[in-house]
């Protein structure tokens, strides 16, 4: 009998459900190449549900979530709602609820056409970010007294406890040792990026960093500031190899990636509890200004399924499915990620089109 995944599928507002059509039809070939099978089942949420029934995320979902594999997630946001609170209830929830502690963020260049920079090439910008994803200023500690007087005073903690930073800090020294060094290079290397220097805070990193570092004599590690950090993601993506930071910082540093390798259309993350459910997203958000159109890129989230089949235990899926979509971008199949270039659908069946082919020409 072939293996069965059980498989959330959480499309969300705008663009969602159009990018997840399309990763969830990349799967089907998939599983149709690797011989297993997923059990999908739809999860609701997002604006229309909320505005139906008055309904986020339910305790009930976040029960059911755990006893699968993994969920795919498309975007959550919508204009009709106040900032921020679909996406704390359902994408916070997720990460806060199930204890998705690390944030992976893969910034790789598959062709040099799509890095803004100049003279840049694929061997050049491959790094894998590891964001804290349920500490630091996302842990909603925060509050306003004398709203709307001149008088108002808003806070917001950061927060970071010794056993939050220890295992992302952890997860990324395991990382670089998986993955091994980048071609050319000798040895991996972590970075860590934090701001130490005003966040007096953050001393917590630094010593838990020299901590772990030393259980690990083989792998090269670096530091850098946040706003240094930011400068040589454009000055010298070369240096990165595997990065490791706090919740917020990573989730900036990690948007001026995504924008170095093509974009929010084919930036991919994992929010990930090792052996446990964990969520698959595009870094990108719901996009309700072309939400429905049909031509957002469904490619990051085509790229979270390839995380996602590493997480289930499908790496050699994940790595067929990366080099598919190299391939098809290498080749110039894909002309651009600009909008508008190709429909949504198309890449979709680009992608699945050409899986199918590479298997048919493998066996
Ligand atoms: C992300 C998003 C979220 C975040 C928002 C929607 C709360 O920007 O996943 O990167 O800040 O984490
Ligand atoms: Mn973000």
């Amino acid at each position: 009998m072939s293996t069965v995944y059980d498989i959330g599928v959480l499309p969300g507002d705008g663009i969602g459900s159009e990018v997840v059509n399309e990763a969830l039809k990349v799967l089907s070939a998939v599983e149709q190449i690797y011989g297993f099978t997923t059990k999908r089942q739809p999860l609701p949420y997002g604006a229309e549900h909320f505005l139906k029934t008055g309904e986020m995320m339910p305790d009930v979902a976040f029960e059911r979530l755990r006893d699968m594999h993994a969920v795919v997630f498309g975007a959550v946001g919508d204009p009709r709602i106040e900032v921020g609170k679909l996406e704390f209830a359902i994408i916070a929830g997720l990460r806060h609820k199930l204890d998705l502690f690390v944030n992976l963020r893969p910034i790789k260049l598959y062709d040099a056409s799509l890095c803004p920079l100049k003279g840049k090439q694929p061997a050049d910008i491959d790094m894998m970010f590891c964001r804290e994803n349920t500490e630091d200023a996302y842990v909603g500690m925060h509050g306003t007294t004398k709203k709307g007087t001149p008088d108002e005073i808003a806070v917001q903690q950061m927060l970071y406890t010794r056993k939050g930073t220890e295992r992302i800090i952890r997860y990324a020294f395991e990382l670089a040792k998986l993955r091994g060094p980048k071609p050319g290079w000798e040895r991996s290397k972590v970075t860590l990026v934090d701001k130490a220097n005003a966040l007096r805070a953050q001393d917590l990193w630094t010593r838990v960093f020299n901590e772990v570092k030393a259980e690990y004599p083989d792998i090269d590690t670096d530091h850098a500031y946040i706003d240094a950090a930011c400068m040589f993601m454009v000055k010298d993506p070369e240096r990165f190899d595997v990065g490791v930071t706090t919740n917020l910082f990573g989730d900036i540093i990690t948007d001026l990636g995504a924008e170095l390798v093509g974009g929010m259309g084919i930036a991919a993350s994992g929010n990930i509890h090792p052996g446990k459910v964990s969520m698959f997203e595009g870094i990108h958000g719901s996009a309700p200004d072309i939400a429905g159109k049909g031509i957002a890129s469904p490619l990051a989230t085509i790229l979270a399924v390839a995380l996602m089949l590493d997480h289930i235990g499908q790496p050699e899926a994940k790595v067929e499915l990366e080099a598919t979509v190299a391939t098809l971008l290498q080749g110039g199949k894909i002309r651009s990620l600009r909008t508008g270039e190709h429909k949504c659908a198309e890449l979709g069946d680009m992608v699945r089109d050409e899986l199918l082919a590479r298997a048919r020409q493998a066996k």
